[in-house]
């Protein structure tokens, strides 16, 4: 009979999974066995300890919701997100660098036509955007939708407002690119801002004496049929927290040098009023499948 003490207590709970049926199921929940006792074994745990971790992720699950999702936002500041993310593209083969998805991924991106200013309603800095979406030779790809969206002047996004119910999206769109591969935009500059802290991931960042911030950036996912849908960010060159993300998201080829311009036509040839800043990214998309994620408050069900 296996005696359940520290020496021979992990052996015995991998054995338990021997018959699971998928041999991926098996080795995923034998390795996090193993991971979990290591943990306990390497720390001596505590009682209170252990009570403590159940409450935190008992309040972690009670936090919750349709629109609100603080198991991710655990994953992100604890690197686990990018972690993931990085064993997932260690083929990158020249596409563009990815990063985490967010919380304010929460669909509501209408088709809108190139050269819109998508914070027409916001104060702030006006930023003209220029992109092209091209495959890892660089050929331009025409047609492929591409969601854009970013907090506003504040550092908060047009979700997280009450007046999101009533006005709708805002520093949010989907452009479809054209025959030469490009789609731009107009908006606003956007600023770094602090994930959410009202909630026990807000707790462990404030009693941690960790900051809560993101540097800022303009989110975008591109999704071409064919090809691996891309989740990445561009970051503000020079923003104060581009060492320091809260999520660890910032990687050296998403950060874009934003330049300052005060002629009062932009790029599109129509006026703009001045002085406004130019942000220019190349996304490269590599081939493959897999679906976009679908955005946090949307279901996904059997025929979408
Ligand atoms: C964001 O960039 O929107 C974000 C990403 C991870 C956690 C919180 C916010
Ligand atoms: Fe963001």
């Amino acid at each position: 009979m296996p005696q359940f003490n520290e020496t021979e207590l992990t052996a015995a709970v991998v054995r338990s999974f021997e018959d699971t049926p998928n041999p991926r199921a098996k080795f995923l929940l034998q390795e996090l066995v193993k991971s979990l006792h290591d943990y306990v074994s390497k720390t001596d745990l505590t009682f209170a300890e252990w009570e403590y971790a159940i409450d935190f992720l008992t309040r972690t699950g009670q936090k919750c919701s349709d629109i609100r999702q603080e198991f991710i936002l655990l994953s992100d500041v604890l690197g686990v997100s990018m972690l993931v993310d990085a064993v997932n593209h260690r083929d990158r083969e020249g596409a563009t660098e990815t990063t985490v998805l967010g919380p304010f991924y929460v669909g509501e991106h209408k088709v809108t036509p190139h050269g819109t200013d998508i914070s027409a309603t916001l104060p702030g800095d006006r930023m003209f955007v220029q992109s092209r979406v091209t495959d890892l030779k660089g050929k331009p790809l025409a047609g492929v939708p591409v969601d854009v969206w970013h907090a506003d002047d504040d550092g908060f996004y047009d979700s997280q407002k009450p007046s999101y119910a009533t006005q709708g999206p805002s520093s949010r769109a989907r452009f479809i690119t054209d025959s030469e591969g490009r789609f731009f935009f107009r908006t606003i500059l956007p600023c770094s801002y602090p994930i959410p802290t009202d909630g026990p991931v807000g707790e462990m960042i404030i009693q941690t004496r960790r900051h809560a911030m993101r540097p800022a950036h303009v989110h975008f996912l591109v999704a071409a049929p064919g090809y691996e849908p891309l989740i990445t960010h561009v970051f503000m060159e020079g923003d104060k927290y581009l060492d320091s993300d809260v999520v660890f998201g910032v990687k050296d080829e998403l950060v874009a040098r934003i330049e300052k311009h005060t002629d009062p036509v932009a790029p599109d040839g129509k006026p703009i009023s001045t002085p406004w800043h130019l942000m220019t990214y190349e996304f490269h998309i590599k081939p493959g499948g897999g679906a976009a994620p679908a955005p946090l408050g949307v279901k996904v069900t059997e025929d979408a």
